[in-house]
């Protein structure tokens, strides 16, 4: 129902601080942040990465810190990805269904020290621990095979879930893992183990800094595109989603996050389930390289783009930037 002017006058209720308050559509606050970490082997390890100005690698002793922190900041998760060891990395990625591997004792440390004060996520893929760089295991052709995968997978998820994460997040996109992963979680007794799928993953060139956070970077060859989704796809975004919802996934992910906002909005509207979306790597280091060069603020260029993803119908982001976000909304 539109008015006719002068009767109606949009920026009446534009003209005031208050009145912009009280007609506002949307919030962010820092319980709608998930703050993704890098963990890296260790002690009193900080390690910054140069193509992501202002994040670290830390130790275990500093993932316990930053997660402190984030309690302290009212971020409610945080998101764990680690720096495998180039000898612990293998054709295969056993590594990853290690129990005392590099993420498990990660998880560990937060779950012993801050209990349920926070939610750990964890990544199920295992391009941190494969000497390839690929999510999935290769055959003979060099193609990343979808079933053995998916067993490999599983592995990996309920190792996790043993260490005690409270959040699996695949983001391999083989088909029918969430399916595999929830019924072991189910005959694991995890039954309140949440899975958070990556569901719309597409092959992005986004991802580069990520990959030189976990290492992956150097020894990929090739591409992820015979699994990741190709970025021209909304339809299939949609079906994507639909499966996972069917195999047990409690709630979906969108990644990359901005350019992409259009199919969380779709994935809101067609399923109405909780839609996440992933500001990755690439994303974070355009606003700070945008920032440094002067043209724009960092401060409003970080809340602007976290609220288009409220507005988008996300109940939340997964951002590099949560702790600089939740120190500027807590005032
Ligand atoms: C890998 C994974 C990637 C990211 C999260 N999990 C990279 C990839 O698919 O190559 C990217 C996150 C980011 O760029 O911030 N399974």
């Amino acid at each position: 129902m539109t008015g006719t002017y002068p009767n109606t006058r949009l920026r009446r209720t534009r003209a005031t601080g208050w009145s912009r308050a009280l007609h506002r559509e949307t919030l962010i606050t820092p319980a709608d942040l998930i703050w993704p970490l890098f963990v890296t082997e260790g002690a009193g390890v900080e390690d910054p990465i140069a193509s992501l100005p202002g994040v670290s690698r830390w130790s275990v002793d500093g993932i316990v810190a930053r997660a402190k922190e984030a309690v302290d900041l009212g971020i409610p998760v945080v998101a764990l990805f680690p720096n495998t060891q180039p000898d612990r990395r293998s054709d295969d990625g056993a590594e990853a269904h290690n129990p005392d591997n590099l993420m498990c004792r990660a998880i560990r440390a937060i779950k012993d020290t801050c209990g349920d004060d926070i939610g750990v996520l964890t990544d199920v893929a295992l391009d941190p621990y494969t000497s390839h760089g690929q999510d999935g295991l290769l055959d003979d052709t060099g193609y990343v095979t979808n079933d053995d995968t998916v067993a490999v997978l599983v592995d990996q998820a309920i190792n996790q879930a043993e260490a005690g994460a409270d959040i699996i997040a695949p983001s391999d996109m083989m088909d029918g893992r969430i399916h595999a992963i929830r019924m072991a979680l189910e005959m694991g007794s995890h039954h309140n183990v949440q899975i958070m799928s990556y569901a719309a993953k597409y092959a992005s060139a986004f991802y580069g800094p990520f990959r030189d956070a976990v290492g992956s970077g150097g020894l990929l060859k090739g591409d992820k595109k015979s699994y990741q989704m190709d970025p021209a796809n909304s339809d299939e975004a949609l079906r994507e989603v639909e499966f996972d919802i069917a195999e047990g996934a409690d709630s979906v992910m969108v990644k990359p996050g901005l350019a992409y906002l259009d199919i969380a909005r779709r994935v809101k509207d067609t399923f109405g389930v909780p839609v996440f979306a992933y500001q990755v790597s690439g994303e974070y280091a355009m606003i700070e390289a945008a920032a440094a060069a002067g043209a724009g603020e960092r401060d409003a260029l970080v809340l602007e783009t976290l609220l288009a993803f409220k507005r988008a119908g996300c109940s939340g982001v997964l951002t590099y930037h949560a702790p600089v976000a939740a120190r500027l909304l807590n005032g």
